[in-house]
């Protein structure tokens, strides 16, 4: 069994209903050397006020297309893009007026890279004040403003350094005081901490975090990794081939059975030991998590019940357990005590028996 592990931010969520991210049927197909690839296939994403929001997905998804057309860095193919209230895909390519729009829009949305994307000849002060010569801002005032960000991200002793004296998590502290610039509303993050070391990579996304919470900062992150979703967010989506095949809050996601983001935030493994087996997945939250609800379903039934696999977590400050049992006879056997276990309130899943609700690439 995993050992149980302690939260690592604050539970105090600041999440508020009013969409900050919006897209609609958003596609984008590239054409490359005569072929055309649909990176994007009708994504439909909501991103609301305050909520990190993380996207996973195999590599050649689509993820970092989905977030360069957030920000119109790429022009989607067709379907809308809204952030904070503006439809940037009117925006784009609708004269100067609407490109001056499109570039003041732009400058609310702070973008963070995998490779940092620092310049080596400007120093970390002068990194961060980049985006704030382009928006026109006075010598002094760039200054004063770049200063008080390293500070925000612990970097104010290291103003005057290069990007090549930094650590690899100092460069994406950077990279992020940088992002926050233009007081962004936004930030998107594209692998931020695929190039760090794990203890690196919990240091920045701690940092994100914080951001969130003091500056009612909305975050969309795009990860490889499902730890990066349990440590930091509060809603995930799964893109599949262009398309999110799964989305929700962390807890939704939880209490949906056949949730594939949920299995594979809290991964329970386990054989069964024969062929006239049940395996049953029980997926506990709060208070359900204490009862011994597994020795009362062997007491009721008087079966012999096998533990497989188990783990616990704590996602956002609520407590979350999984466990893979083993009953004894087939599915059509147990169907009484399986609905003993969901009368429990517990969230029940049979691998192989009960098809999942959310399919592959749903149509
Ligand atoms: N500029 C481009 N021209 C042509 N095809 C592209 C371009 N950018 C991405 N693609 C293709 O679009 C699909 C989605 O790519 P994308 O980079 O969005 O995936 P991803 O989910 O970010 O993958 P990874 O995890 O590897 O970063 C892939 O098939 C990719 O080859
Ligand atoms: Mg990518």
């Amino acid at each position: 069994m995993h050992p149980c592990r302690a939260d690592t931010h604050a539970p105090h969520s600041t999440v508020t209903e009013t969409p900050v991210i919006t897209t609609s049927g958003l596609t984008k197909v590239y054409r490359s050397r005569g072929r055309e690839i649909t990176a994007l296939d009708g994504v439909d994403l909501h991103v609301r006020e305050g909520e990190v929001y993380g996207v996973i997905g195999q590599s050649g998804a689509g993820k970092s297309s989905l977030i360069r057309c957030v920000n119109l860095l790429e022009r989607p193919t067709s379907g809308t893009v809204t952030v904070d209230g503006q439809d940037l895909t009117a925006l784009a390519g609708r004269g100067p007026r609407a490109g001056r729009e499109l570039r003041a829009a732009r400058s609310r949305i702070g973008m963070v890279f995998q490779h940092f994307n620092l310049l080596s000849s400007r120093t970390v002060q002068d990194n961060v004040e980049l985006p704030l010569e382009i928006l026109g801002m006075s010598g002094k005032e760039r200054s004063r403003k770049a200063l008080e960000l390293l500070d925000l991200v612990g970097l104010s002793d290291k103003a005057k350094a290069y990007p090549a004296q930094l650590s690899g998590g100092q460069k994406q502290r950077v990279g992020i005081a940088r992002a926050l610039a233009g007081d962004p509303k936004v930030l998107l993050s594209d692998e931020a901490t695929s190039a760090l070391d794990p203890q690196t990579t919990r240091s920045i996304l701690q940092l994100l975090r914080d951001l969130n919470r003091r500056l009612g900062l909305t975050v969309l992150l795009i990860t490889h990794e499902m730890d990066v979703v349990k440590t930091v967010c509060d809603s995930a989506a799964l893109m599949e081939r262009g398309r999110i095949a799964e989305s929700g809050t962390v807890a939704e996601l939880l209490a949906t059975p056949g949730s594939r983001l949920a299995s594979a935030l809290f991964p329970v493994s386990g054989e069964a030991s024969g062929e006239d087996r049940t395996v049953v997945d029980v997926t506990f939250h709060g208070d359900a998590a204490t009862r011994p609800v597994v020795s009362e379903l062997a007491r009721t039934y008087n079966i012999d019940i096998s533990i497989l696999g188990a783990a616990m977590d704590t996602v956002g400050g609520r407590q979350v357990g999984r466990m893979r049992i083993e009953l004894p006879g087939r599915y059509e056997d147990n169907v009484v005590p399986i609905g003993f276990l969901r009368e429990q309130g517990l969230q029940i899943d049979v691998p192989g028996q009960e098809p999942a609700l959310v399919k592959e690439g749903a149509e």
